[in-house]
């Protein structure tokens, strides 16, 4: 079934959505904001639809042409046809809606998204994939894989890496490829990215008494933020990352090795509420149920949520906001390309101690 559609806005995971003409919800990849399309009908549920882009009939000022060649079939990128500037835009709103929709914060303000200072080429790390003798990526919602020979967000040298990955004819299987480094636990993917990430929550950051990093990794955040506070408590449980985080600690500065939920009353209870700031970077799962309810309890002067998955901030949010103002968010673009988004949100206690 072929039918026109006039997308109206982008969804998570970076398909467009427009209106069957009975009024149903239809989720498009490949299409932006404003464009007429049509489209081919492929999958139709009580609740919504999705198609498949034949054309576009009106195209959006703001589609470029995308410069990877499995662009559209590969699992890994959704935007490459959206000019840079509508990605960061895309990003934005979605960070205002979910923040709206399940979070209940109807005026939140949500910053510009911070560019990445690379749209290409930014990627530290990918994982190839090698089945049947093909290599490559995963298509979108599937094991199948995409061949290729090139990933044009990855780093020269990982493209090198996959190069001479292909050249040593690899058996079937996985295989993670990344720039070397010393440490092999959580890194930010994008590393200039990352560097502007970290200015922003060290921005954040007003000096004090007691800085929590909860789900420090090997102390990303703790040790540029450290010199503001008299005491640093790092939580994390990856025992590699707390050995790399104590290796080159200073004065005041302490690791907790184990579970967030489990250590983090404690940590809390070192120095008093109104001189601490709580950094919290949770996976995408976000925050344990726990955990919040330490922090509502606790009530921590400042809380800096770095978040990898809005939906999962959005509904810790919404925990949080029986306590908390929810000052600002700004989504920093560390995925270009892709539909991830991260974003770091300034929480301060209601009352405003
Ligand atoms: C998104 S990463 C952030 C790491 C660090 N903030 C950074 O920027 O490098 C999340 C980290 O939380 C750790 N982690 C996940 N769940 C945890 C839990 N329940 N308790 C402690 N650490 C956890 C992971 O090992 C990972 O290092």
């Amino acid at each position: 079934l072929e039918i026109s559609l006039n997308i109206e806005r982008m969804a998570f995971g970076g398909k467009g959505v427009g209106r069957l003409p009975d009024g149903k919800i239809c989720f498009v990849a490949g299409v932006l904001p404003g464009e007429k399309i049509v489209a081919q009908v492929t999958n139709e549920r009580p609740r919504f639809a999705e198609a498949d882009l034949v054309r576009v009939v009106e195209p959006s000022a703001e589609r470029v042409t995308p410069p990877c060649p499995v662009f559209g079939r590969c699992g890994g990128c959704s935007y490459q046809h959206a000019s840079y500037p509508t990605q960061l835009e895309i990003k934005r709103a979605q960070v205002a809606d979910t923040l709206s929709r399940i979070g209940g914060f109807r005026e939140a303000v949500v910053h510009p998204t911070i560019p990445s200072p690379k749209e290409y080429g930014y990627r530290n790390r990918i994982t190839v994939h090698v089945a049947r003798g093909r290599a490559g990526f995963y298509e979108q919602g599937s094991r199948r894989i995409v061949a290729a020979d090139h990933c044009p967000i990855a780093s020269d040298e990982v493209n090198r890496l996959f190069s001479d990955l292909l050249a040593s004819r690899p058996h079937d299987g996985e295989y993670p490829l990344r720039e070397p480094a010393t440490y092999r636990g959580f890194r930010q993917v994008n590393d200039a990215a990352s560097a502007k990430l970290l200015a922003l929550v060290d921005d954040l950051a007003s000096p004090g008494e007691l800085l929590v990093d909860a789900y420090c990794g090997a102390g990303f955040f703790a040790k540029r933020l450290g010199p503001k506070f008299r005491q640093t408590i790092g939580i994390e449980w990856s025992s590699d990352a707390i050995r790399h985080a104590r290796a080159d600690a200073r004065e005041g500065e302490t690791y907790l090795s184990g579970d967030v939920a489990l250590h983090l009353r404690r940590a809390l209870d070192v120095a008093p509420a109104v001189g601490t700031t709580v950094v919290l970077d949770p996976p995408a799962e976000g925050a344990a149920s726990e955990v919040v309810n330490a922090l509502v309890q606790a009530l921590p002067a400042r809380i800096i949520y770095v978040s990898c998955d809005p939906s999962t901030l959005a509904r810790d949010a919404k925990m949080l906001g029986a306590s908390y103002s929810l000052v600002h968010a700004t989504p920093v673009d560390m995925f270009p390309q892709t539909a991830e988004i991260e974003t770091v949100v300034l929480f301060e206690r209601a009352d405003g101690a």
